[in-house]
């Protein structure tokens, strides 16, 4: 079988389309033809070891997101029939509950090997069933970006959601899921972006009021004045450095910062009294067990959910390439690579 490899050194130059032998699936497991896989921005940086030693060892399969057709299955596996799709889980080792520690180290596309590759093996258990609905390029974009937006939405107050207003940020694969599913739950979305043609896709999937974070840097404000003075119920925060600070701002008084990325840097210096003394809660989310995925496929099926997809889709041999078009920001939605 074909597949991607980061080989000897952790670089593009070094990331590799292969042969390998197709694996055997070992009890409580299914073997995946893989049909498209999708892309992440975790993705590009794995190829640069941007997750230091929790990227794992080299050679890597690279990717965490994807469809396969079943094609064989393991010892003990019941319920699961040859020829259906199924989605792995970004995590394989978080099935329900809370997150610990040491599930850390069974994440798809490093330190496990990923999703990149004509046939692959997962559990059983932290594989998800897929609604007929979905077409296998719309299926394959729902591993990681998708049940990291449902988390930061579904974990919190009800009043957070239906009729309550929500904050999204920029148009990356978390933002637009976040808005979609804010939308299927009810909520008003103030949605931020970098340039009116984005800003105009926005409001035509549903945002309700959309603002330039590069014309209104202090949006928060922007925010406050849209909300009577009150503030949002929610904010799916994906900024980091650059966007934290506005995020705390835009917040009601007993409202939640789902704390989700930080694409603009790591490091902010926060007034703490903006916090404890508005009752402002800040939850860290980390995508979602198997649960979760399940929880949200539920939803994905009763509500017809479609995902975006950007315009162009991608050839196997080309995934380096698709790859290294991240940074650019040129795409609006998830990148697709079909695999057959
Ligand atoms: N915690 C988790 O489990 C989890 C899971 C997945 C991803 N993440 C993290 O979440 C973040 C987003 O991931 P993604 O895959 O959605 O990224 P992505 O698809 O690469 O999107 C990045 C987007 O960020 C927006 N952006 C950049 N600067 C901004 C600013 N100052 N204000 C508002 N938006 C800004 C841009 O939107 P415009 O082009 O519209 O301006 C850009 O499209 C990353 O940090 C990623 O590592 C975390």
């Amino acid at each position: 079988m074909k597949q991607w490899q980061i080989t000897n050194e952790w670089n593009f130059d070094n990331l590799k389309l292969g042969k390998a032998e197709v694996p055997d699936p070992g009890p409580g497991e299914l073997l995946l033809r893989m049909k498209a896989v999708s892309l992440n921005y975790r993705d590009y940086l794995m190829v640069n070891r941007g997750y230091g030693r929790m990227s794992g060892e080299l050679p890597l399969v690279p990717l965490s997101d994807g469809v396969g057709e079943v094609v064989a299955l393991g010892d003990g596996v019941e319920n699961i029939a040859i020829g259906s799709r199924r989605l792995p889980c970004f995590n394989q080792g978080w099935f329900t509950g809370d997150l610990e520690d040491r599930m850390w180290a069974q994440l798809l596309g490093g330190p496990l090997d990923g999703t990149a590759r004509e046939y692959m093996c997962v559990k059983a258990a932290a594989s998800v069933s897929i609604p007929d609905h979905l077409n296998d390029e719309e299926a394959g974009t729902l591993c990681c970006a998708a049940v990291t937006a449902w988390n930061s939405l579904v974990n919190l107050p009800a009043t957070a959601l239906n009729g309550g207003t929500v904050v999204t940020q920029g148009t990356g694969g978390v933002s637009l899921f976040a808005l979609q599913f804010a939308k299927t739950r009810g909520a008003r979305v103030i949605a931020t972006s970098s340039s009116a043609e984005k800003l105009a896709r926005l409001s035509a999937l549903g945002a309700d009021e959309t603002i330039n974070y590069r014309e209104v840097p202090d949006w928060g404000k922007t925010v406050l004045a849209l909300t009577d003075g009150r503030g949002a119920d929610l904010v799916v925060e994906v900024g980091g450095a650059e966007t934290f600070n506005q995020s705390l701002r835009a917040t009601r008084a007993n409202g939640v910062i789902a704390l989700v990325g930080n694409v603009t840097g790591s490091l902010v210096e926060v007034n703490l009294p903006h916090i404890f003394m508005f009752r402002k809660r800040l939850i860290g989310i980390s995508t979602g067990s198997a649960a979760d995925f399940q929880a949200m496929m539920a939803h994905i099926e009763e509500t017809g959910f479609r995902p975006i997809l950007d315009k162009r889709v991608y050839q196997f041999n080309d995934l380096s390439e698709a790859l290294q078009s991240l940074p650019q920001g040129k795409h609006f939605g998830k990148i697709v690579v079909q695999v057959v």
